[in-house]
């Protein structure tokens, strides 16, 4: 049995304390099929939450079987299915695919033929077997819902708790889902719980839940709902709740509640123990397992995306090409003072005068090269990672609640990322050494600086995506800091030196770049990088890589720590 101790549910406004649930003390047997009614805005959503464990009461107890959710251990993640009001799955998955990846994340299974015996029998639950193969963004409404649900019994939860499956359904398709709840109700003992504005179909429930600014003001069956309420039919319940306050209404309840409550099943309260629900519980699969699953099903959305994957070959073959347009003629060779005109006064200032243009030519040249590379690799990280967890917020918080470990999916992020930057960096460094001819220094190390460059701003953008509460905030923020990593890395115009140390330090671009033009600086080239350069600005190599190893570090500490924070809203 789940029963309800008197919870209150407040939040803190500023000054005033809002009481968004008060006093809902209910009972629901197992196997009961029931539904929260209610005006807009009353608090079903808030108590469903409360339930699932997703809000926390402020006061009061929740009991499931007989054990208080918040002394003793809460229900697993795997006991409670939560299907909320917002889509639940990525429009690029299959049908099939979809509830697959959340069977493989759930449910600790030993063979492949476990996987799809539970897939055959979770799409044949809901319905859905006609529609195995079509894609989730082509569903219709009604067919979204039941992928909503299978999701959710990927994992045979004991407690079923389902938020508006019903809304915005024609009538029949209304009345197919509430009967396909009910049926799942049926099944071991499950308790199902439906909030909805609805008040058709309400005799296919046990029991009815009426919600009424926060107070519980009737909890029964559906037929005595009428009398109940001295209405001729249920749909107009909601015009008799204004004849009376929440606060009378509650009273009213309370005392009709225990002849209500006794008919049920009065052995259920008393005959659970603490751990009886013990053996529900489906064992959660490994962080292995599940970064593994994560992996695969993130390449497979990567693949489908055509706009997606059409940006991306458009940065990387065209950003390239961007960087040797300026280098084709190659890099000229340096001269020397010495040798070259030993004659008069006249032509030695006019040697040396050229002499110095040519160290300028060459230093702009190749500090110009490496730090426009450099700033298109930040631009193609930031376009890498942006996105990659606000944009599915909602349905990692979903999966996060079913049992997925925050570590897991970061690392399916990390992995998943690096490919993307390991391929993007290498191939601007090849492109542009083979290019431009005669660049000075050693290509291996070059690649390291750019990758180590990209994934720094992979990285960083990957913990904005994570601490951002949407896509379009994230997005903003990592180009913008695109957009100051030249001006702030002090490589095009010189910064006040107070200020250097403070700004740089955080610029991957300035890293990279330093780090760059430093692996040039052979003692050919060395004359002329320094006669474009400060000479506190160029680092080297060694540390900048170090630099940016803790921007990549830092950024998947920030992309972590958001991910463990709950965002549901
Ligand atoms: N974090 C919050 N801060 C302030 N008010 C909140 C917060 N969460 C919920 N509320 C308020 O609490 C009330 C109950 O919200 P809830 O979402 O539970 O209503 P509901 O019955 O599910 O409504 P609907 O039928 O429209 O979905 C609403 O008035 C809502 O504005
Ligand atoms: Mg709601």
């Amino acid at each position: 049995m789940l029963s309800l101790d008197k919870i209150c549910y407040t939040i803190d406004k500023g000054d005033e304390e809002i009481t968004l649930i008060k006093d809902a003390s209910i009972q629901v047997n197992q196997g009961h099929f029931m539904a929260i009614v209610g005006p807009s805005g009353c608090g079903k959503t808030t108590l469903l939450r409360i339930i699932a464990g997703l809000n926390e009461e402020s006061s009061g107890a929740i009991y499931w079987k007989g054990r208080n959710l918040a002394e003793d251990e809460d229900l697993s993640p795997s006991e409670i299915g939560y299907v909320p009001q917002f889509s639940i799955a990525f429009d690029e998955l299959s049908v099939e695919e979809s509830i697959e990846s959340a069977i493989r994340l759930r449910v600790r299974t030993r063979s492949l033929q476990e996987v799809d015996s539970i897939l055959d029998n979770v799409i044949a639950k809901v319905g859905l077997e006609e529609l195995r193969d079509r894609r989730v963004e082509v569903l219709s409404g009604g067919q979204k819902r039941r992928l909503g649900l299978a999701l959710e019994l990927a994992s045979n939860p004991v407690l079923l708790l389902c938020d508006e499956v019903t809304s915005g359904l024609d009538p029949k398709s209304e009345q197919e889902i509430v009967q396909l709840m009910h049926q799942l109700s049926q099944e071991q003992d499950r308790i199902v719980v439906n909030v909805t504005h609805s008040l058709s179909n309400l005799e296919l429930y046990d029991s009815v839940l009426v919600l009424f600014e926060g107070r519980v003001v009737y909890h029964g069956p559906p037929d005595s709902l009428t009398h109940y309420f001295s209405t001729d039919s249920a749909e107009n319940i909601y015009p008799s709740l204004a004849q009376q306050t929440p606060a009378q209404w509650h009273d009213s309840w309370e005392k009709h509640s225990a002849s209500y409550y006794k008919k049920q099943d009065a052995a259920e309260i008393t005959g659970s123990t603490p751990g009886d629900s013990a053996h529900h519980a489906t064992p959660i699969p490994g962080r292995l397992v599940q970064l593994h699953t994560l992996l695969g099903r993130r390449w497979k959305i990567f693949f489908r995306d055509r706009t997606q994957i059409l940006l991306h070959l458009a940065m990387l073959f065209g950003f390239p090409l961007l960087v040797v347009i300026f280098g084709l003629d190659g890099i000229p060779q340096p001269m020397h003072g010495t040798g070259i005109g030993s004659g008069n006064l006249i032509e030695k200032i006019e040697t040396e005068i050229k002499v110095e243009k040519n160290k300028l030519e060459i230093g702009g040249l190749l500090s110009g090269l490496v730090m426009f590379q450099v700033i298109l690799l930040t631009l193609m990280g930031s376009n890498n990672s942006a996105r990659e967890i606000a944009g599915e917020r909602l349905l990692f918080e979903k999966e996060k609640f079913a049992g997925l470990h925050v570590s897991s999916y970061i690392a399916s992020k990390v992995l998943f990322l690096l490919i993307l930057v390991a391929i993007q960096s290498i191939w601007m460094g090849v492109f542009v050494e083979f290019l431009i001819p005669s660049l000075p220094g050693e290509l291996l190390s070059r690649l390291i600086t750019l990758i180590l460059v990209n994934a720094a701003m992979t990285s960083i953008c990957l913990g904005i995506s994570g601490m951002m509460r949407t896509p379009e905030q994230s997005s903003l923020l990592s180009i913008y800091l695109v957009g100051f990593q030249l001006p702030l890395s002090g490589a095009v115009l010189a910064l006040p030196h107070w200020l250097e140390p403070f700004t740089r330090t955080f610029i991957s671009a300035y890293w990279g770049w330093s780090g760059n033009l430093d692996l040039m600086k052979d003692p050919k080239f060395s004359q002329a990088i320094d006669k474009v350069t400060e000479k506190t600005s160029i680092i080297e190599t060694g540390f900048c890589l170090t630099v940016l190893a803790l921007h990549i570090t830092a950024g998947i500490a920030a992309a972590y720590i958001g991910a463990k924070r709950h965002r549901w809203d």
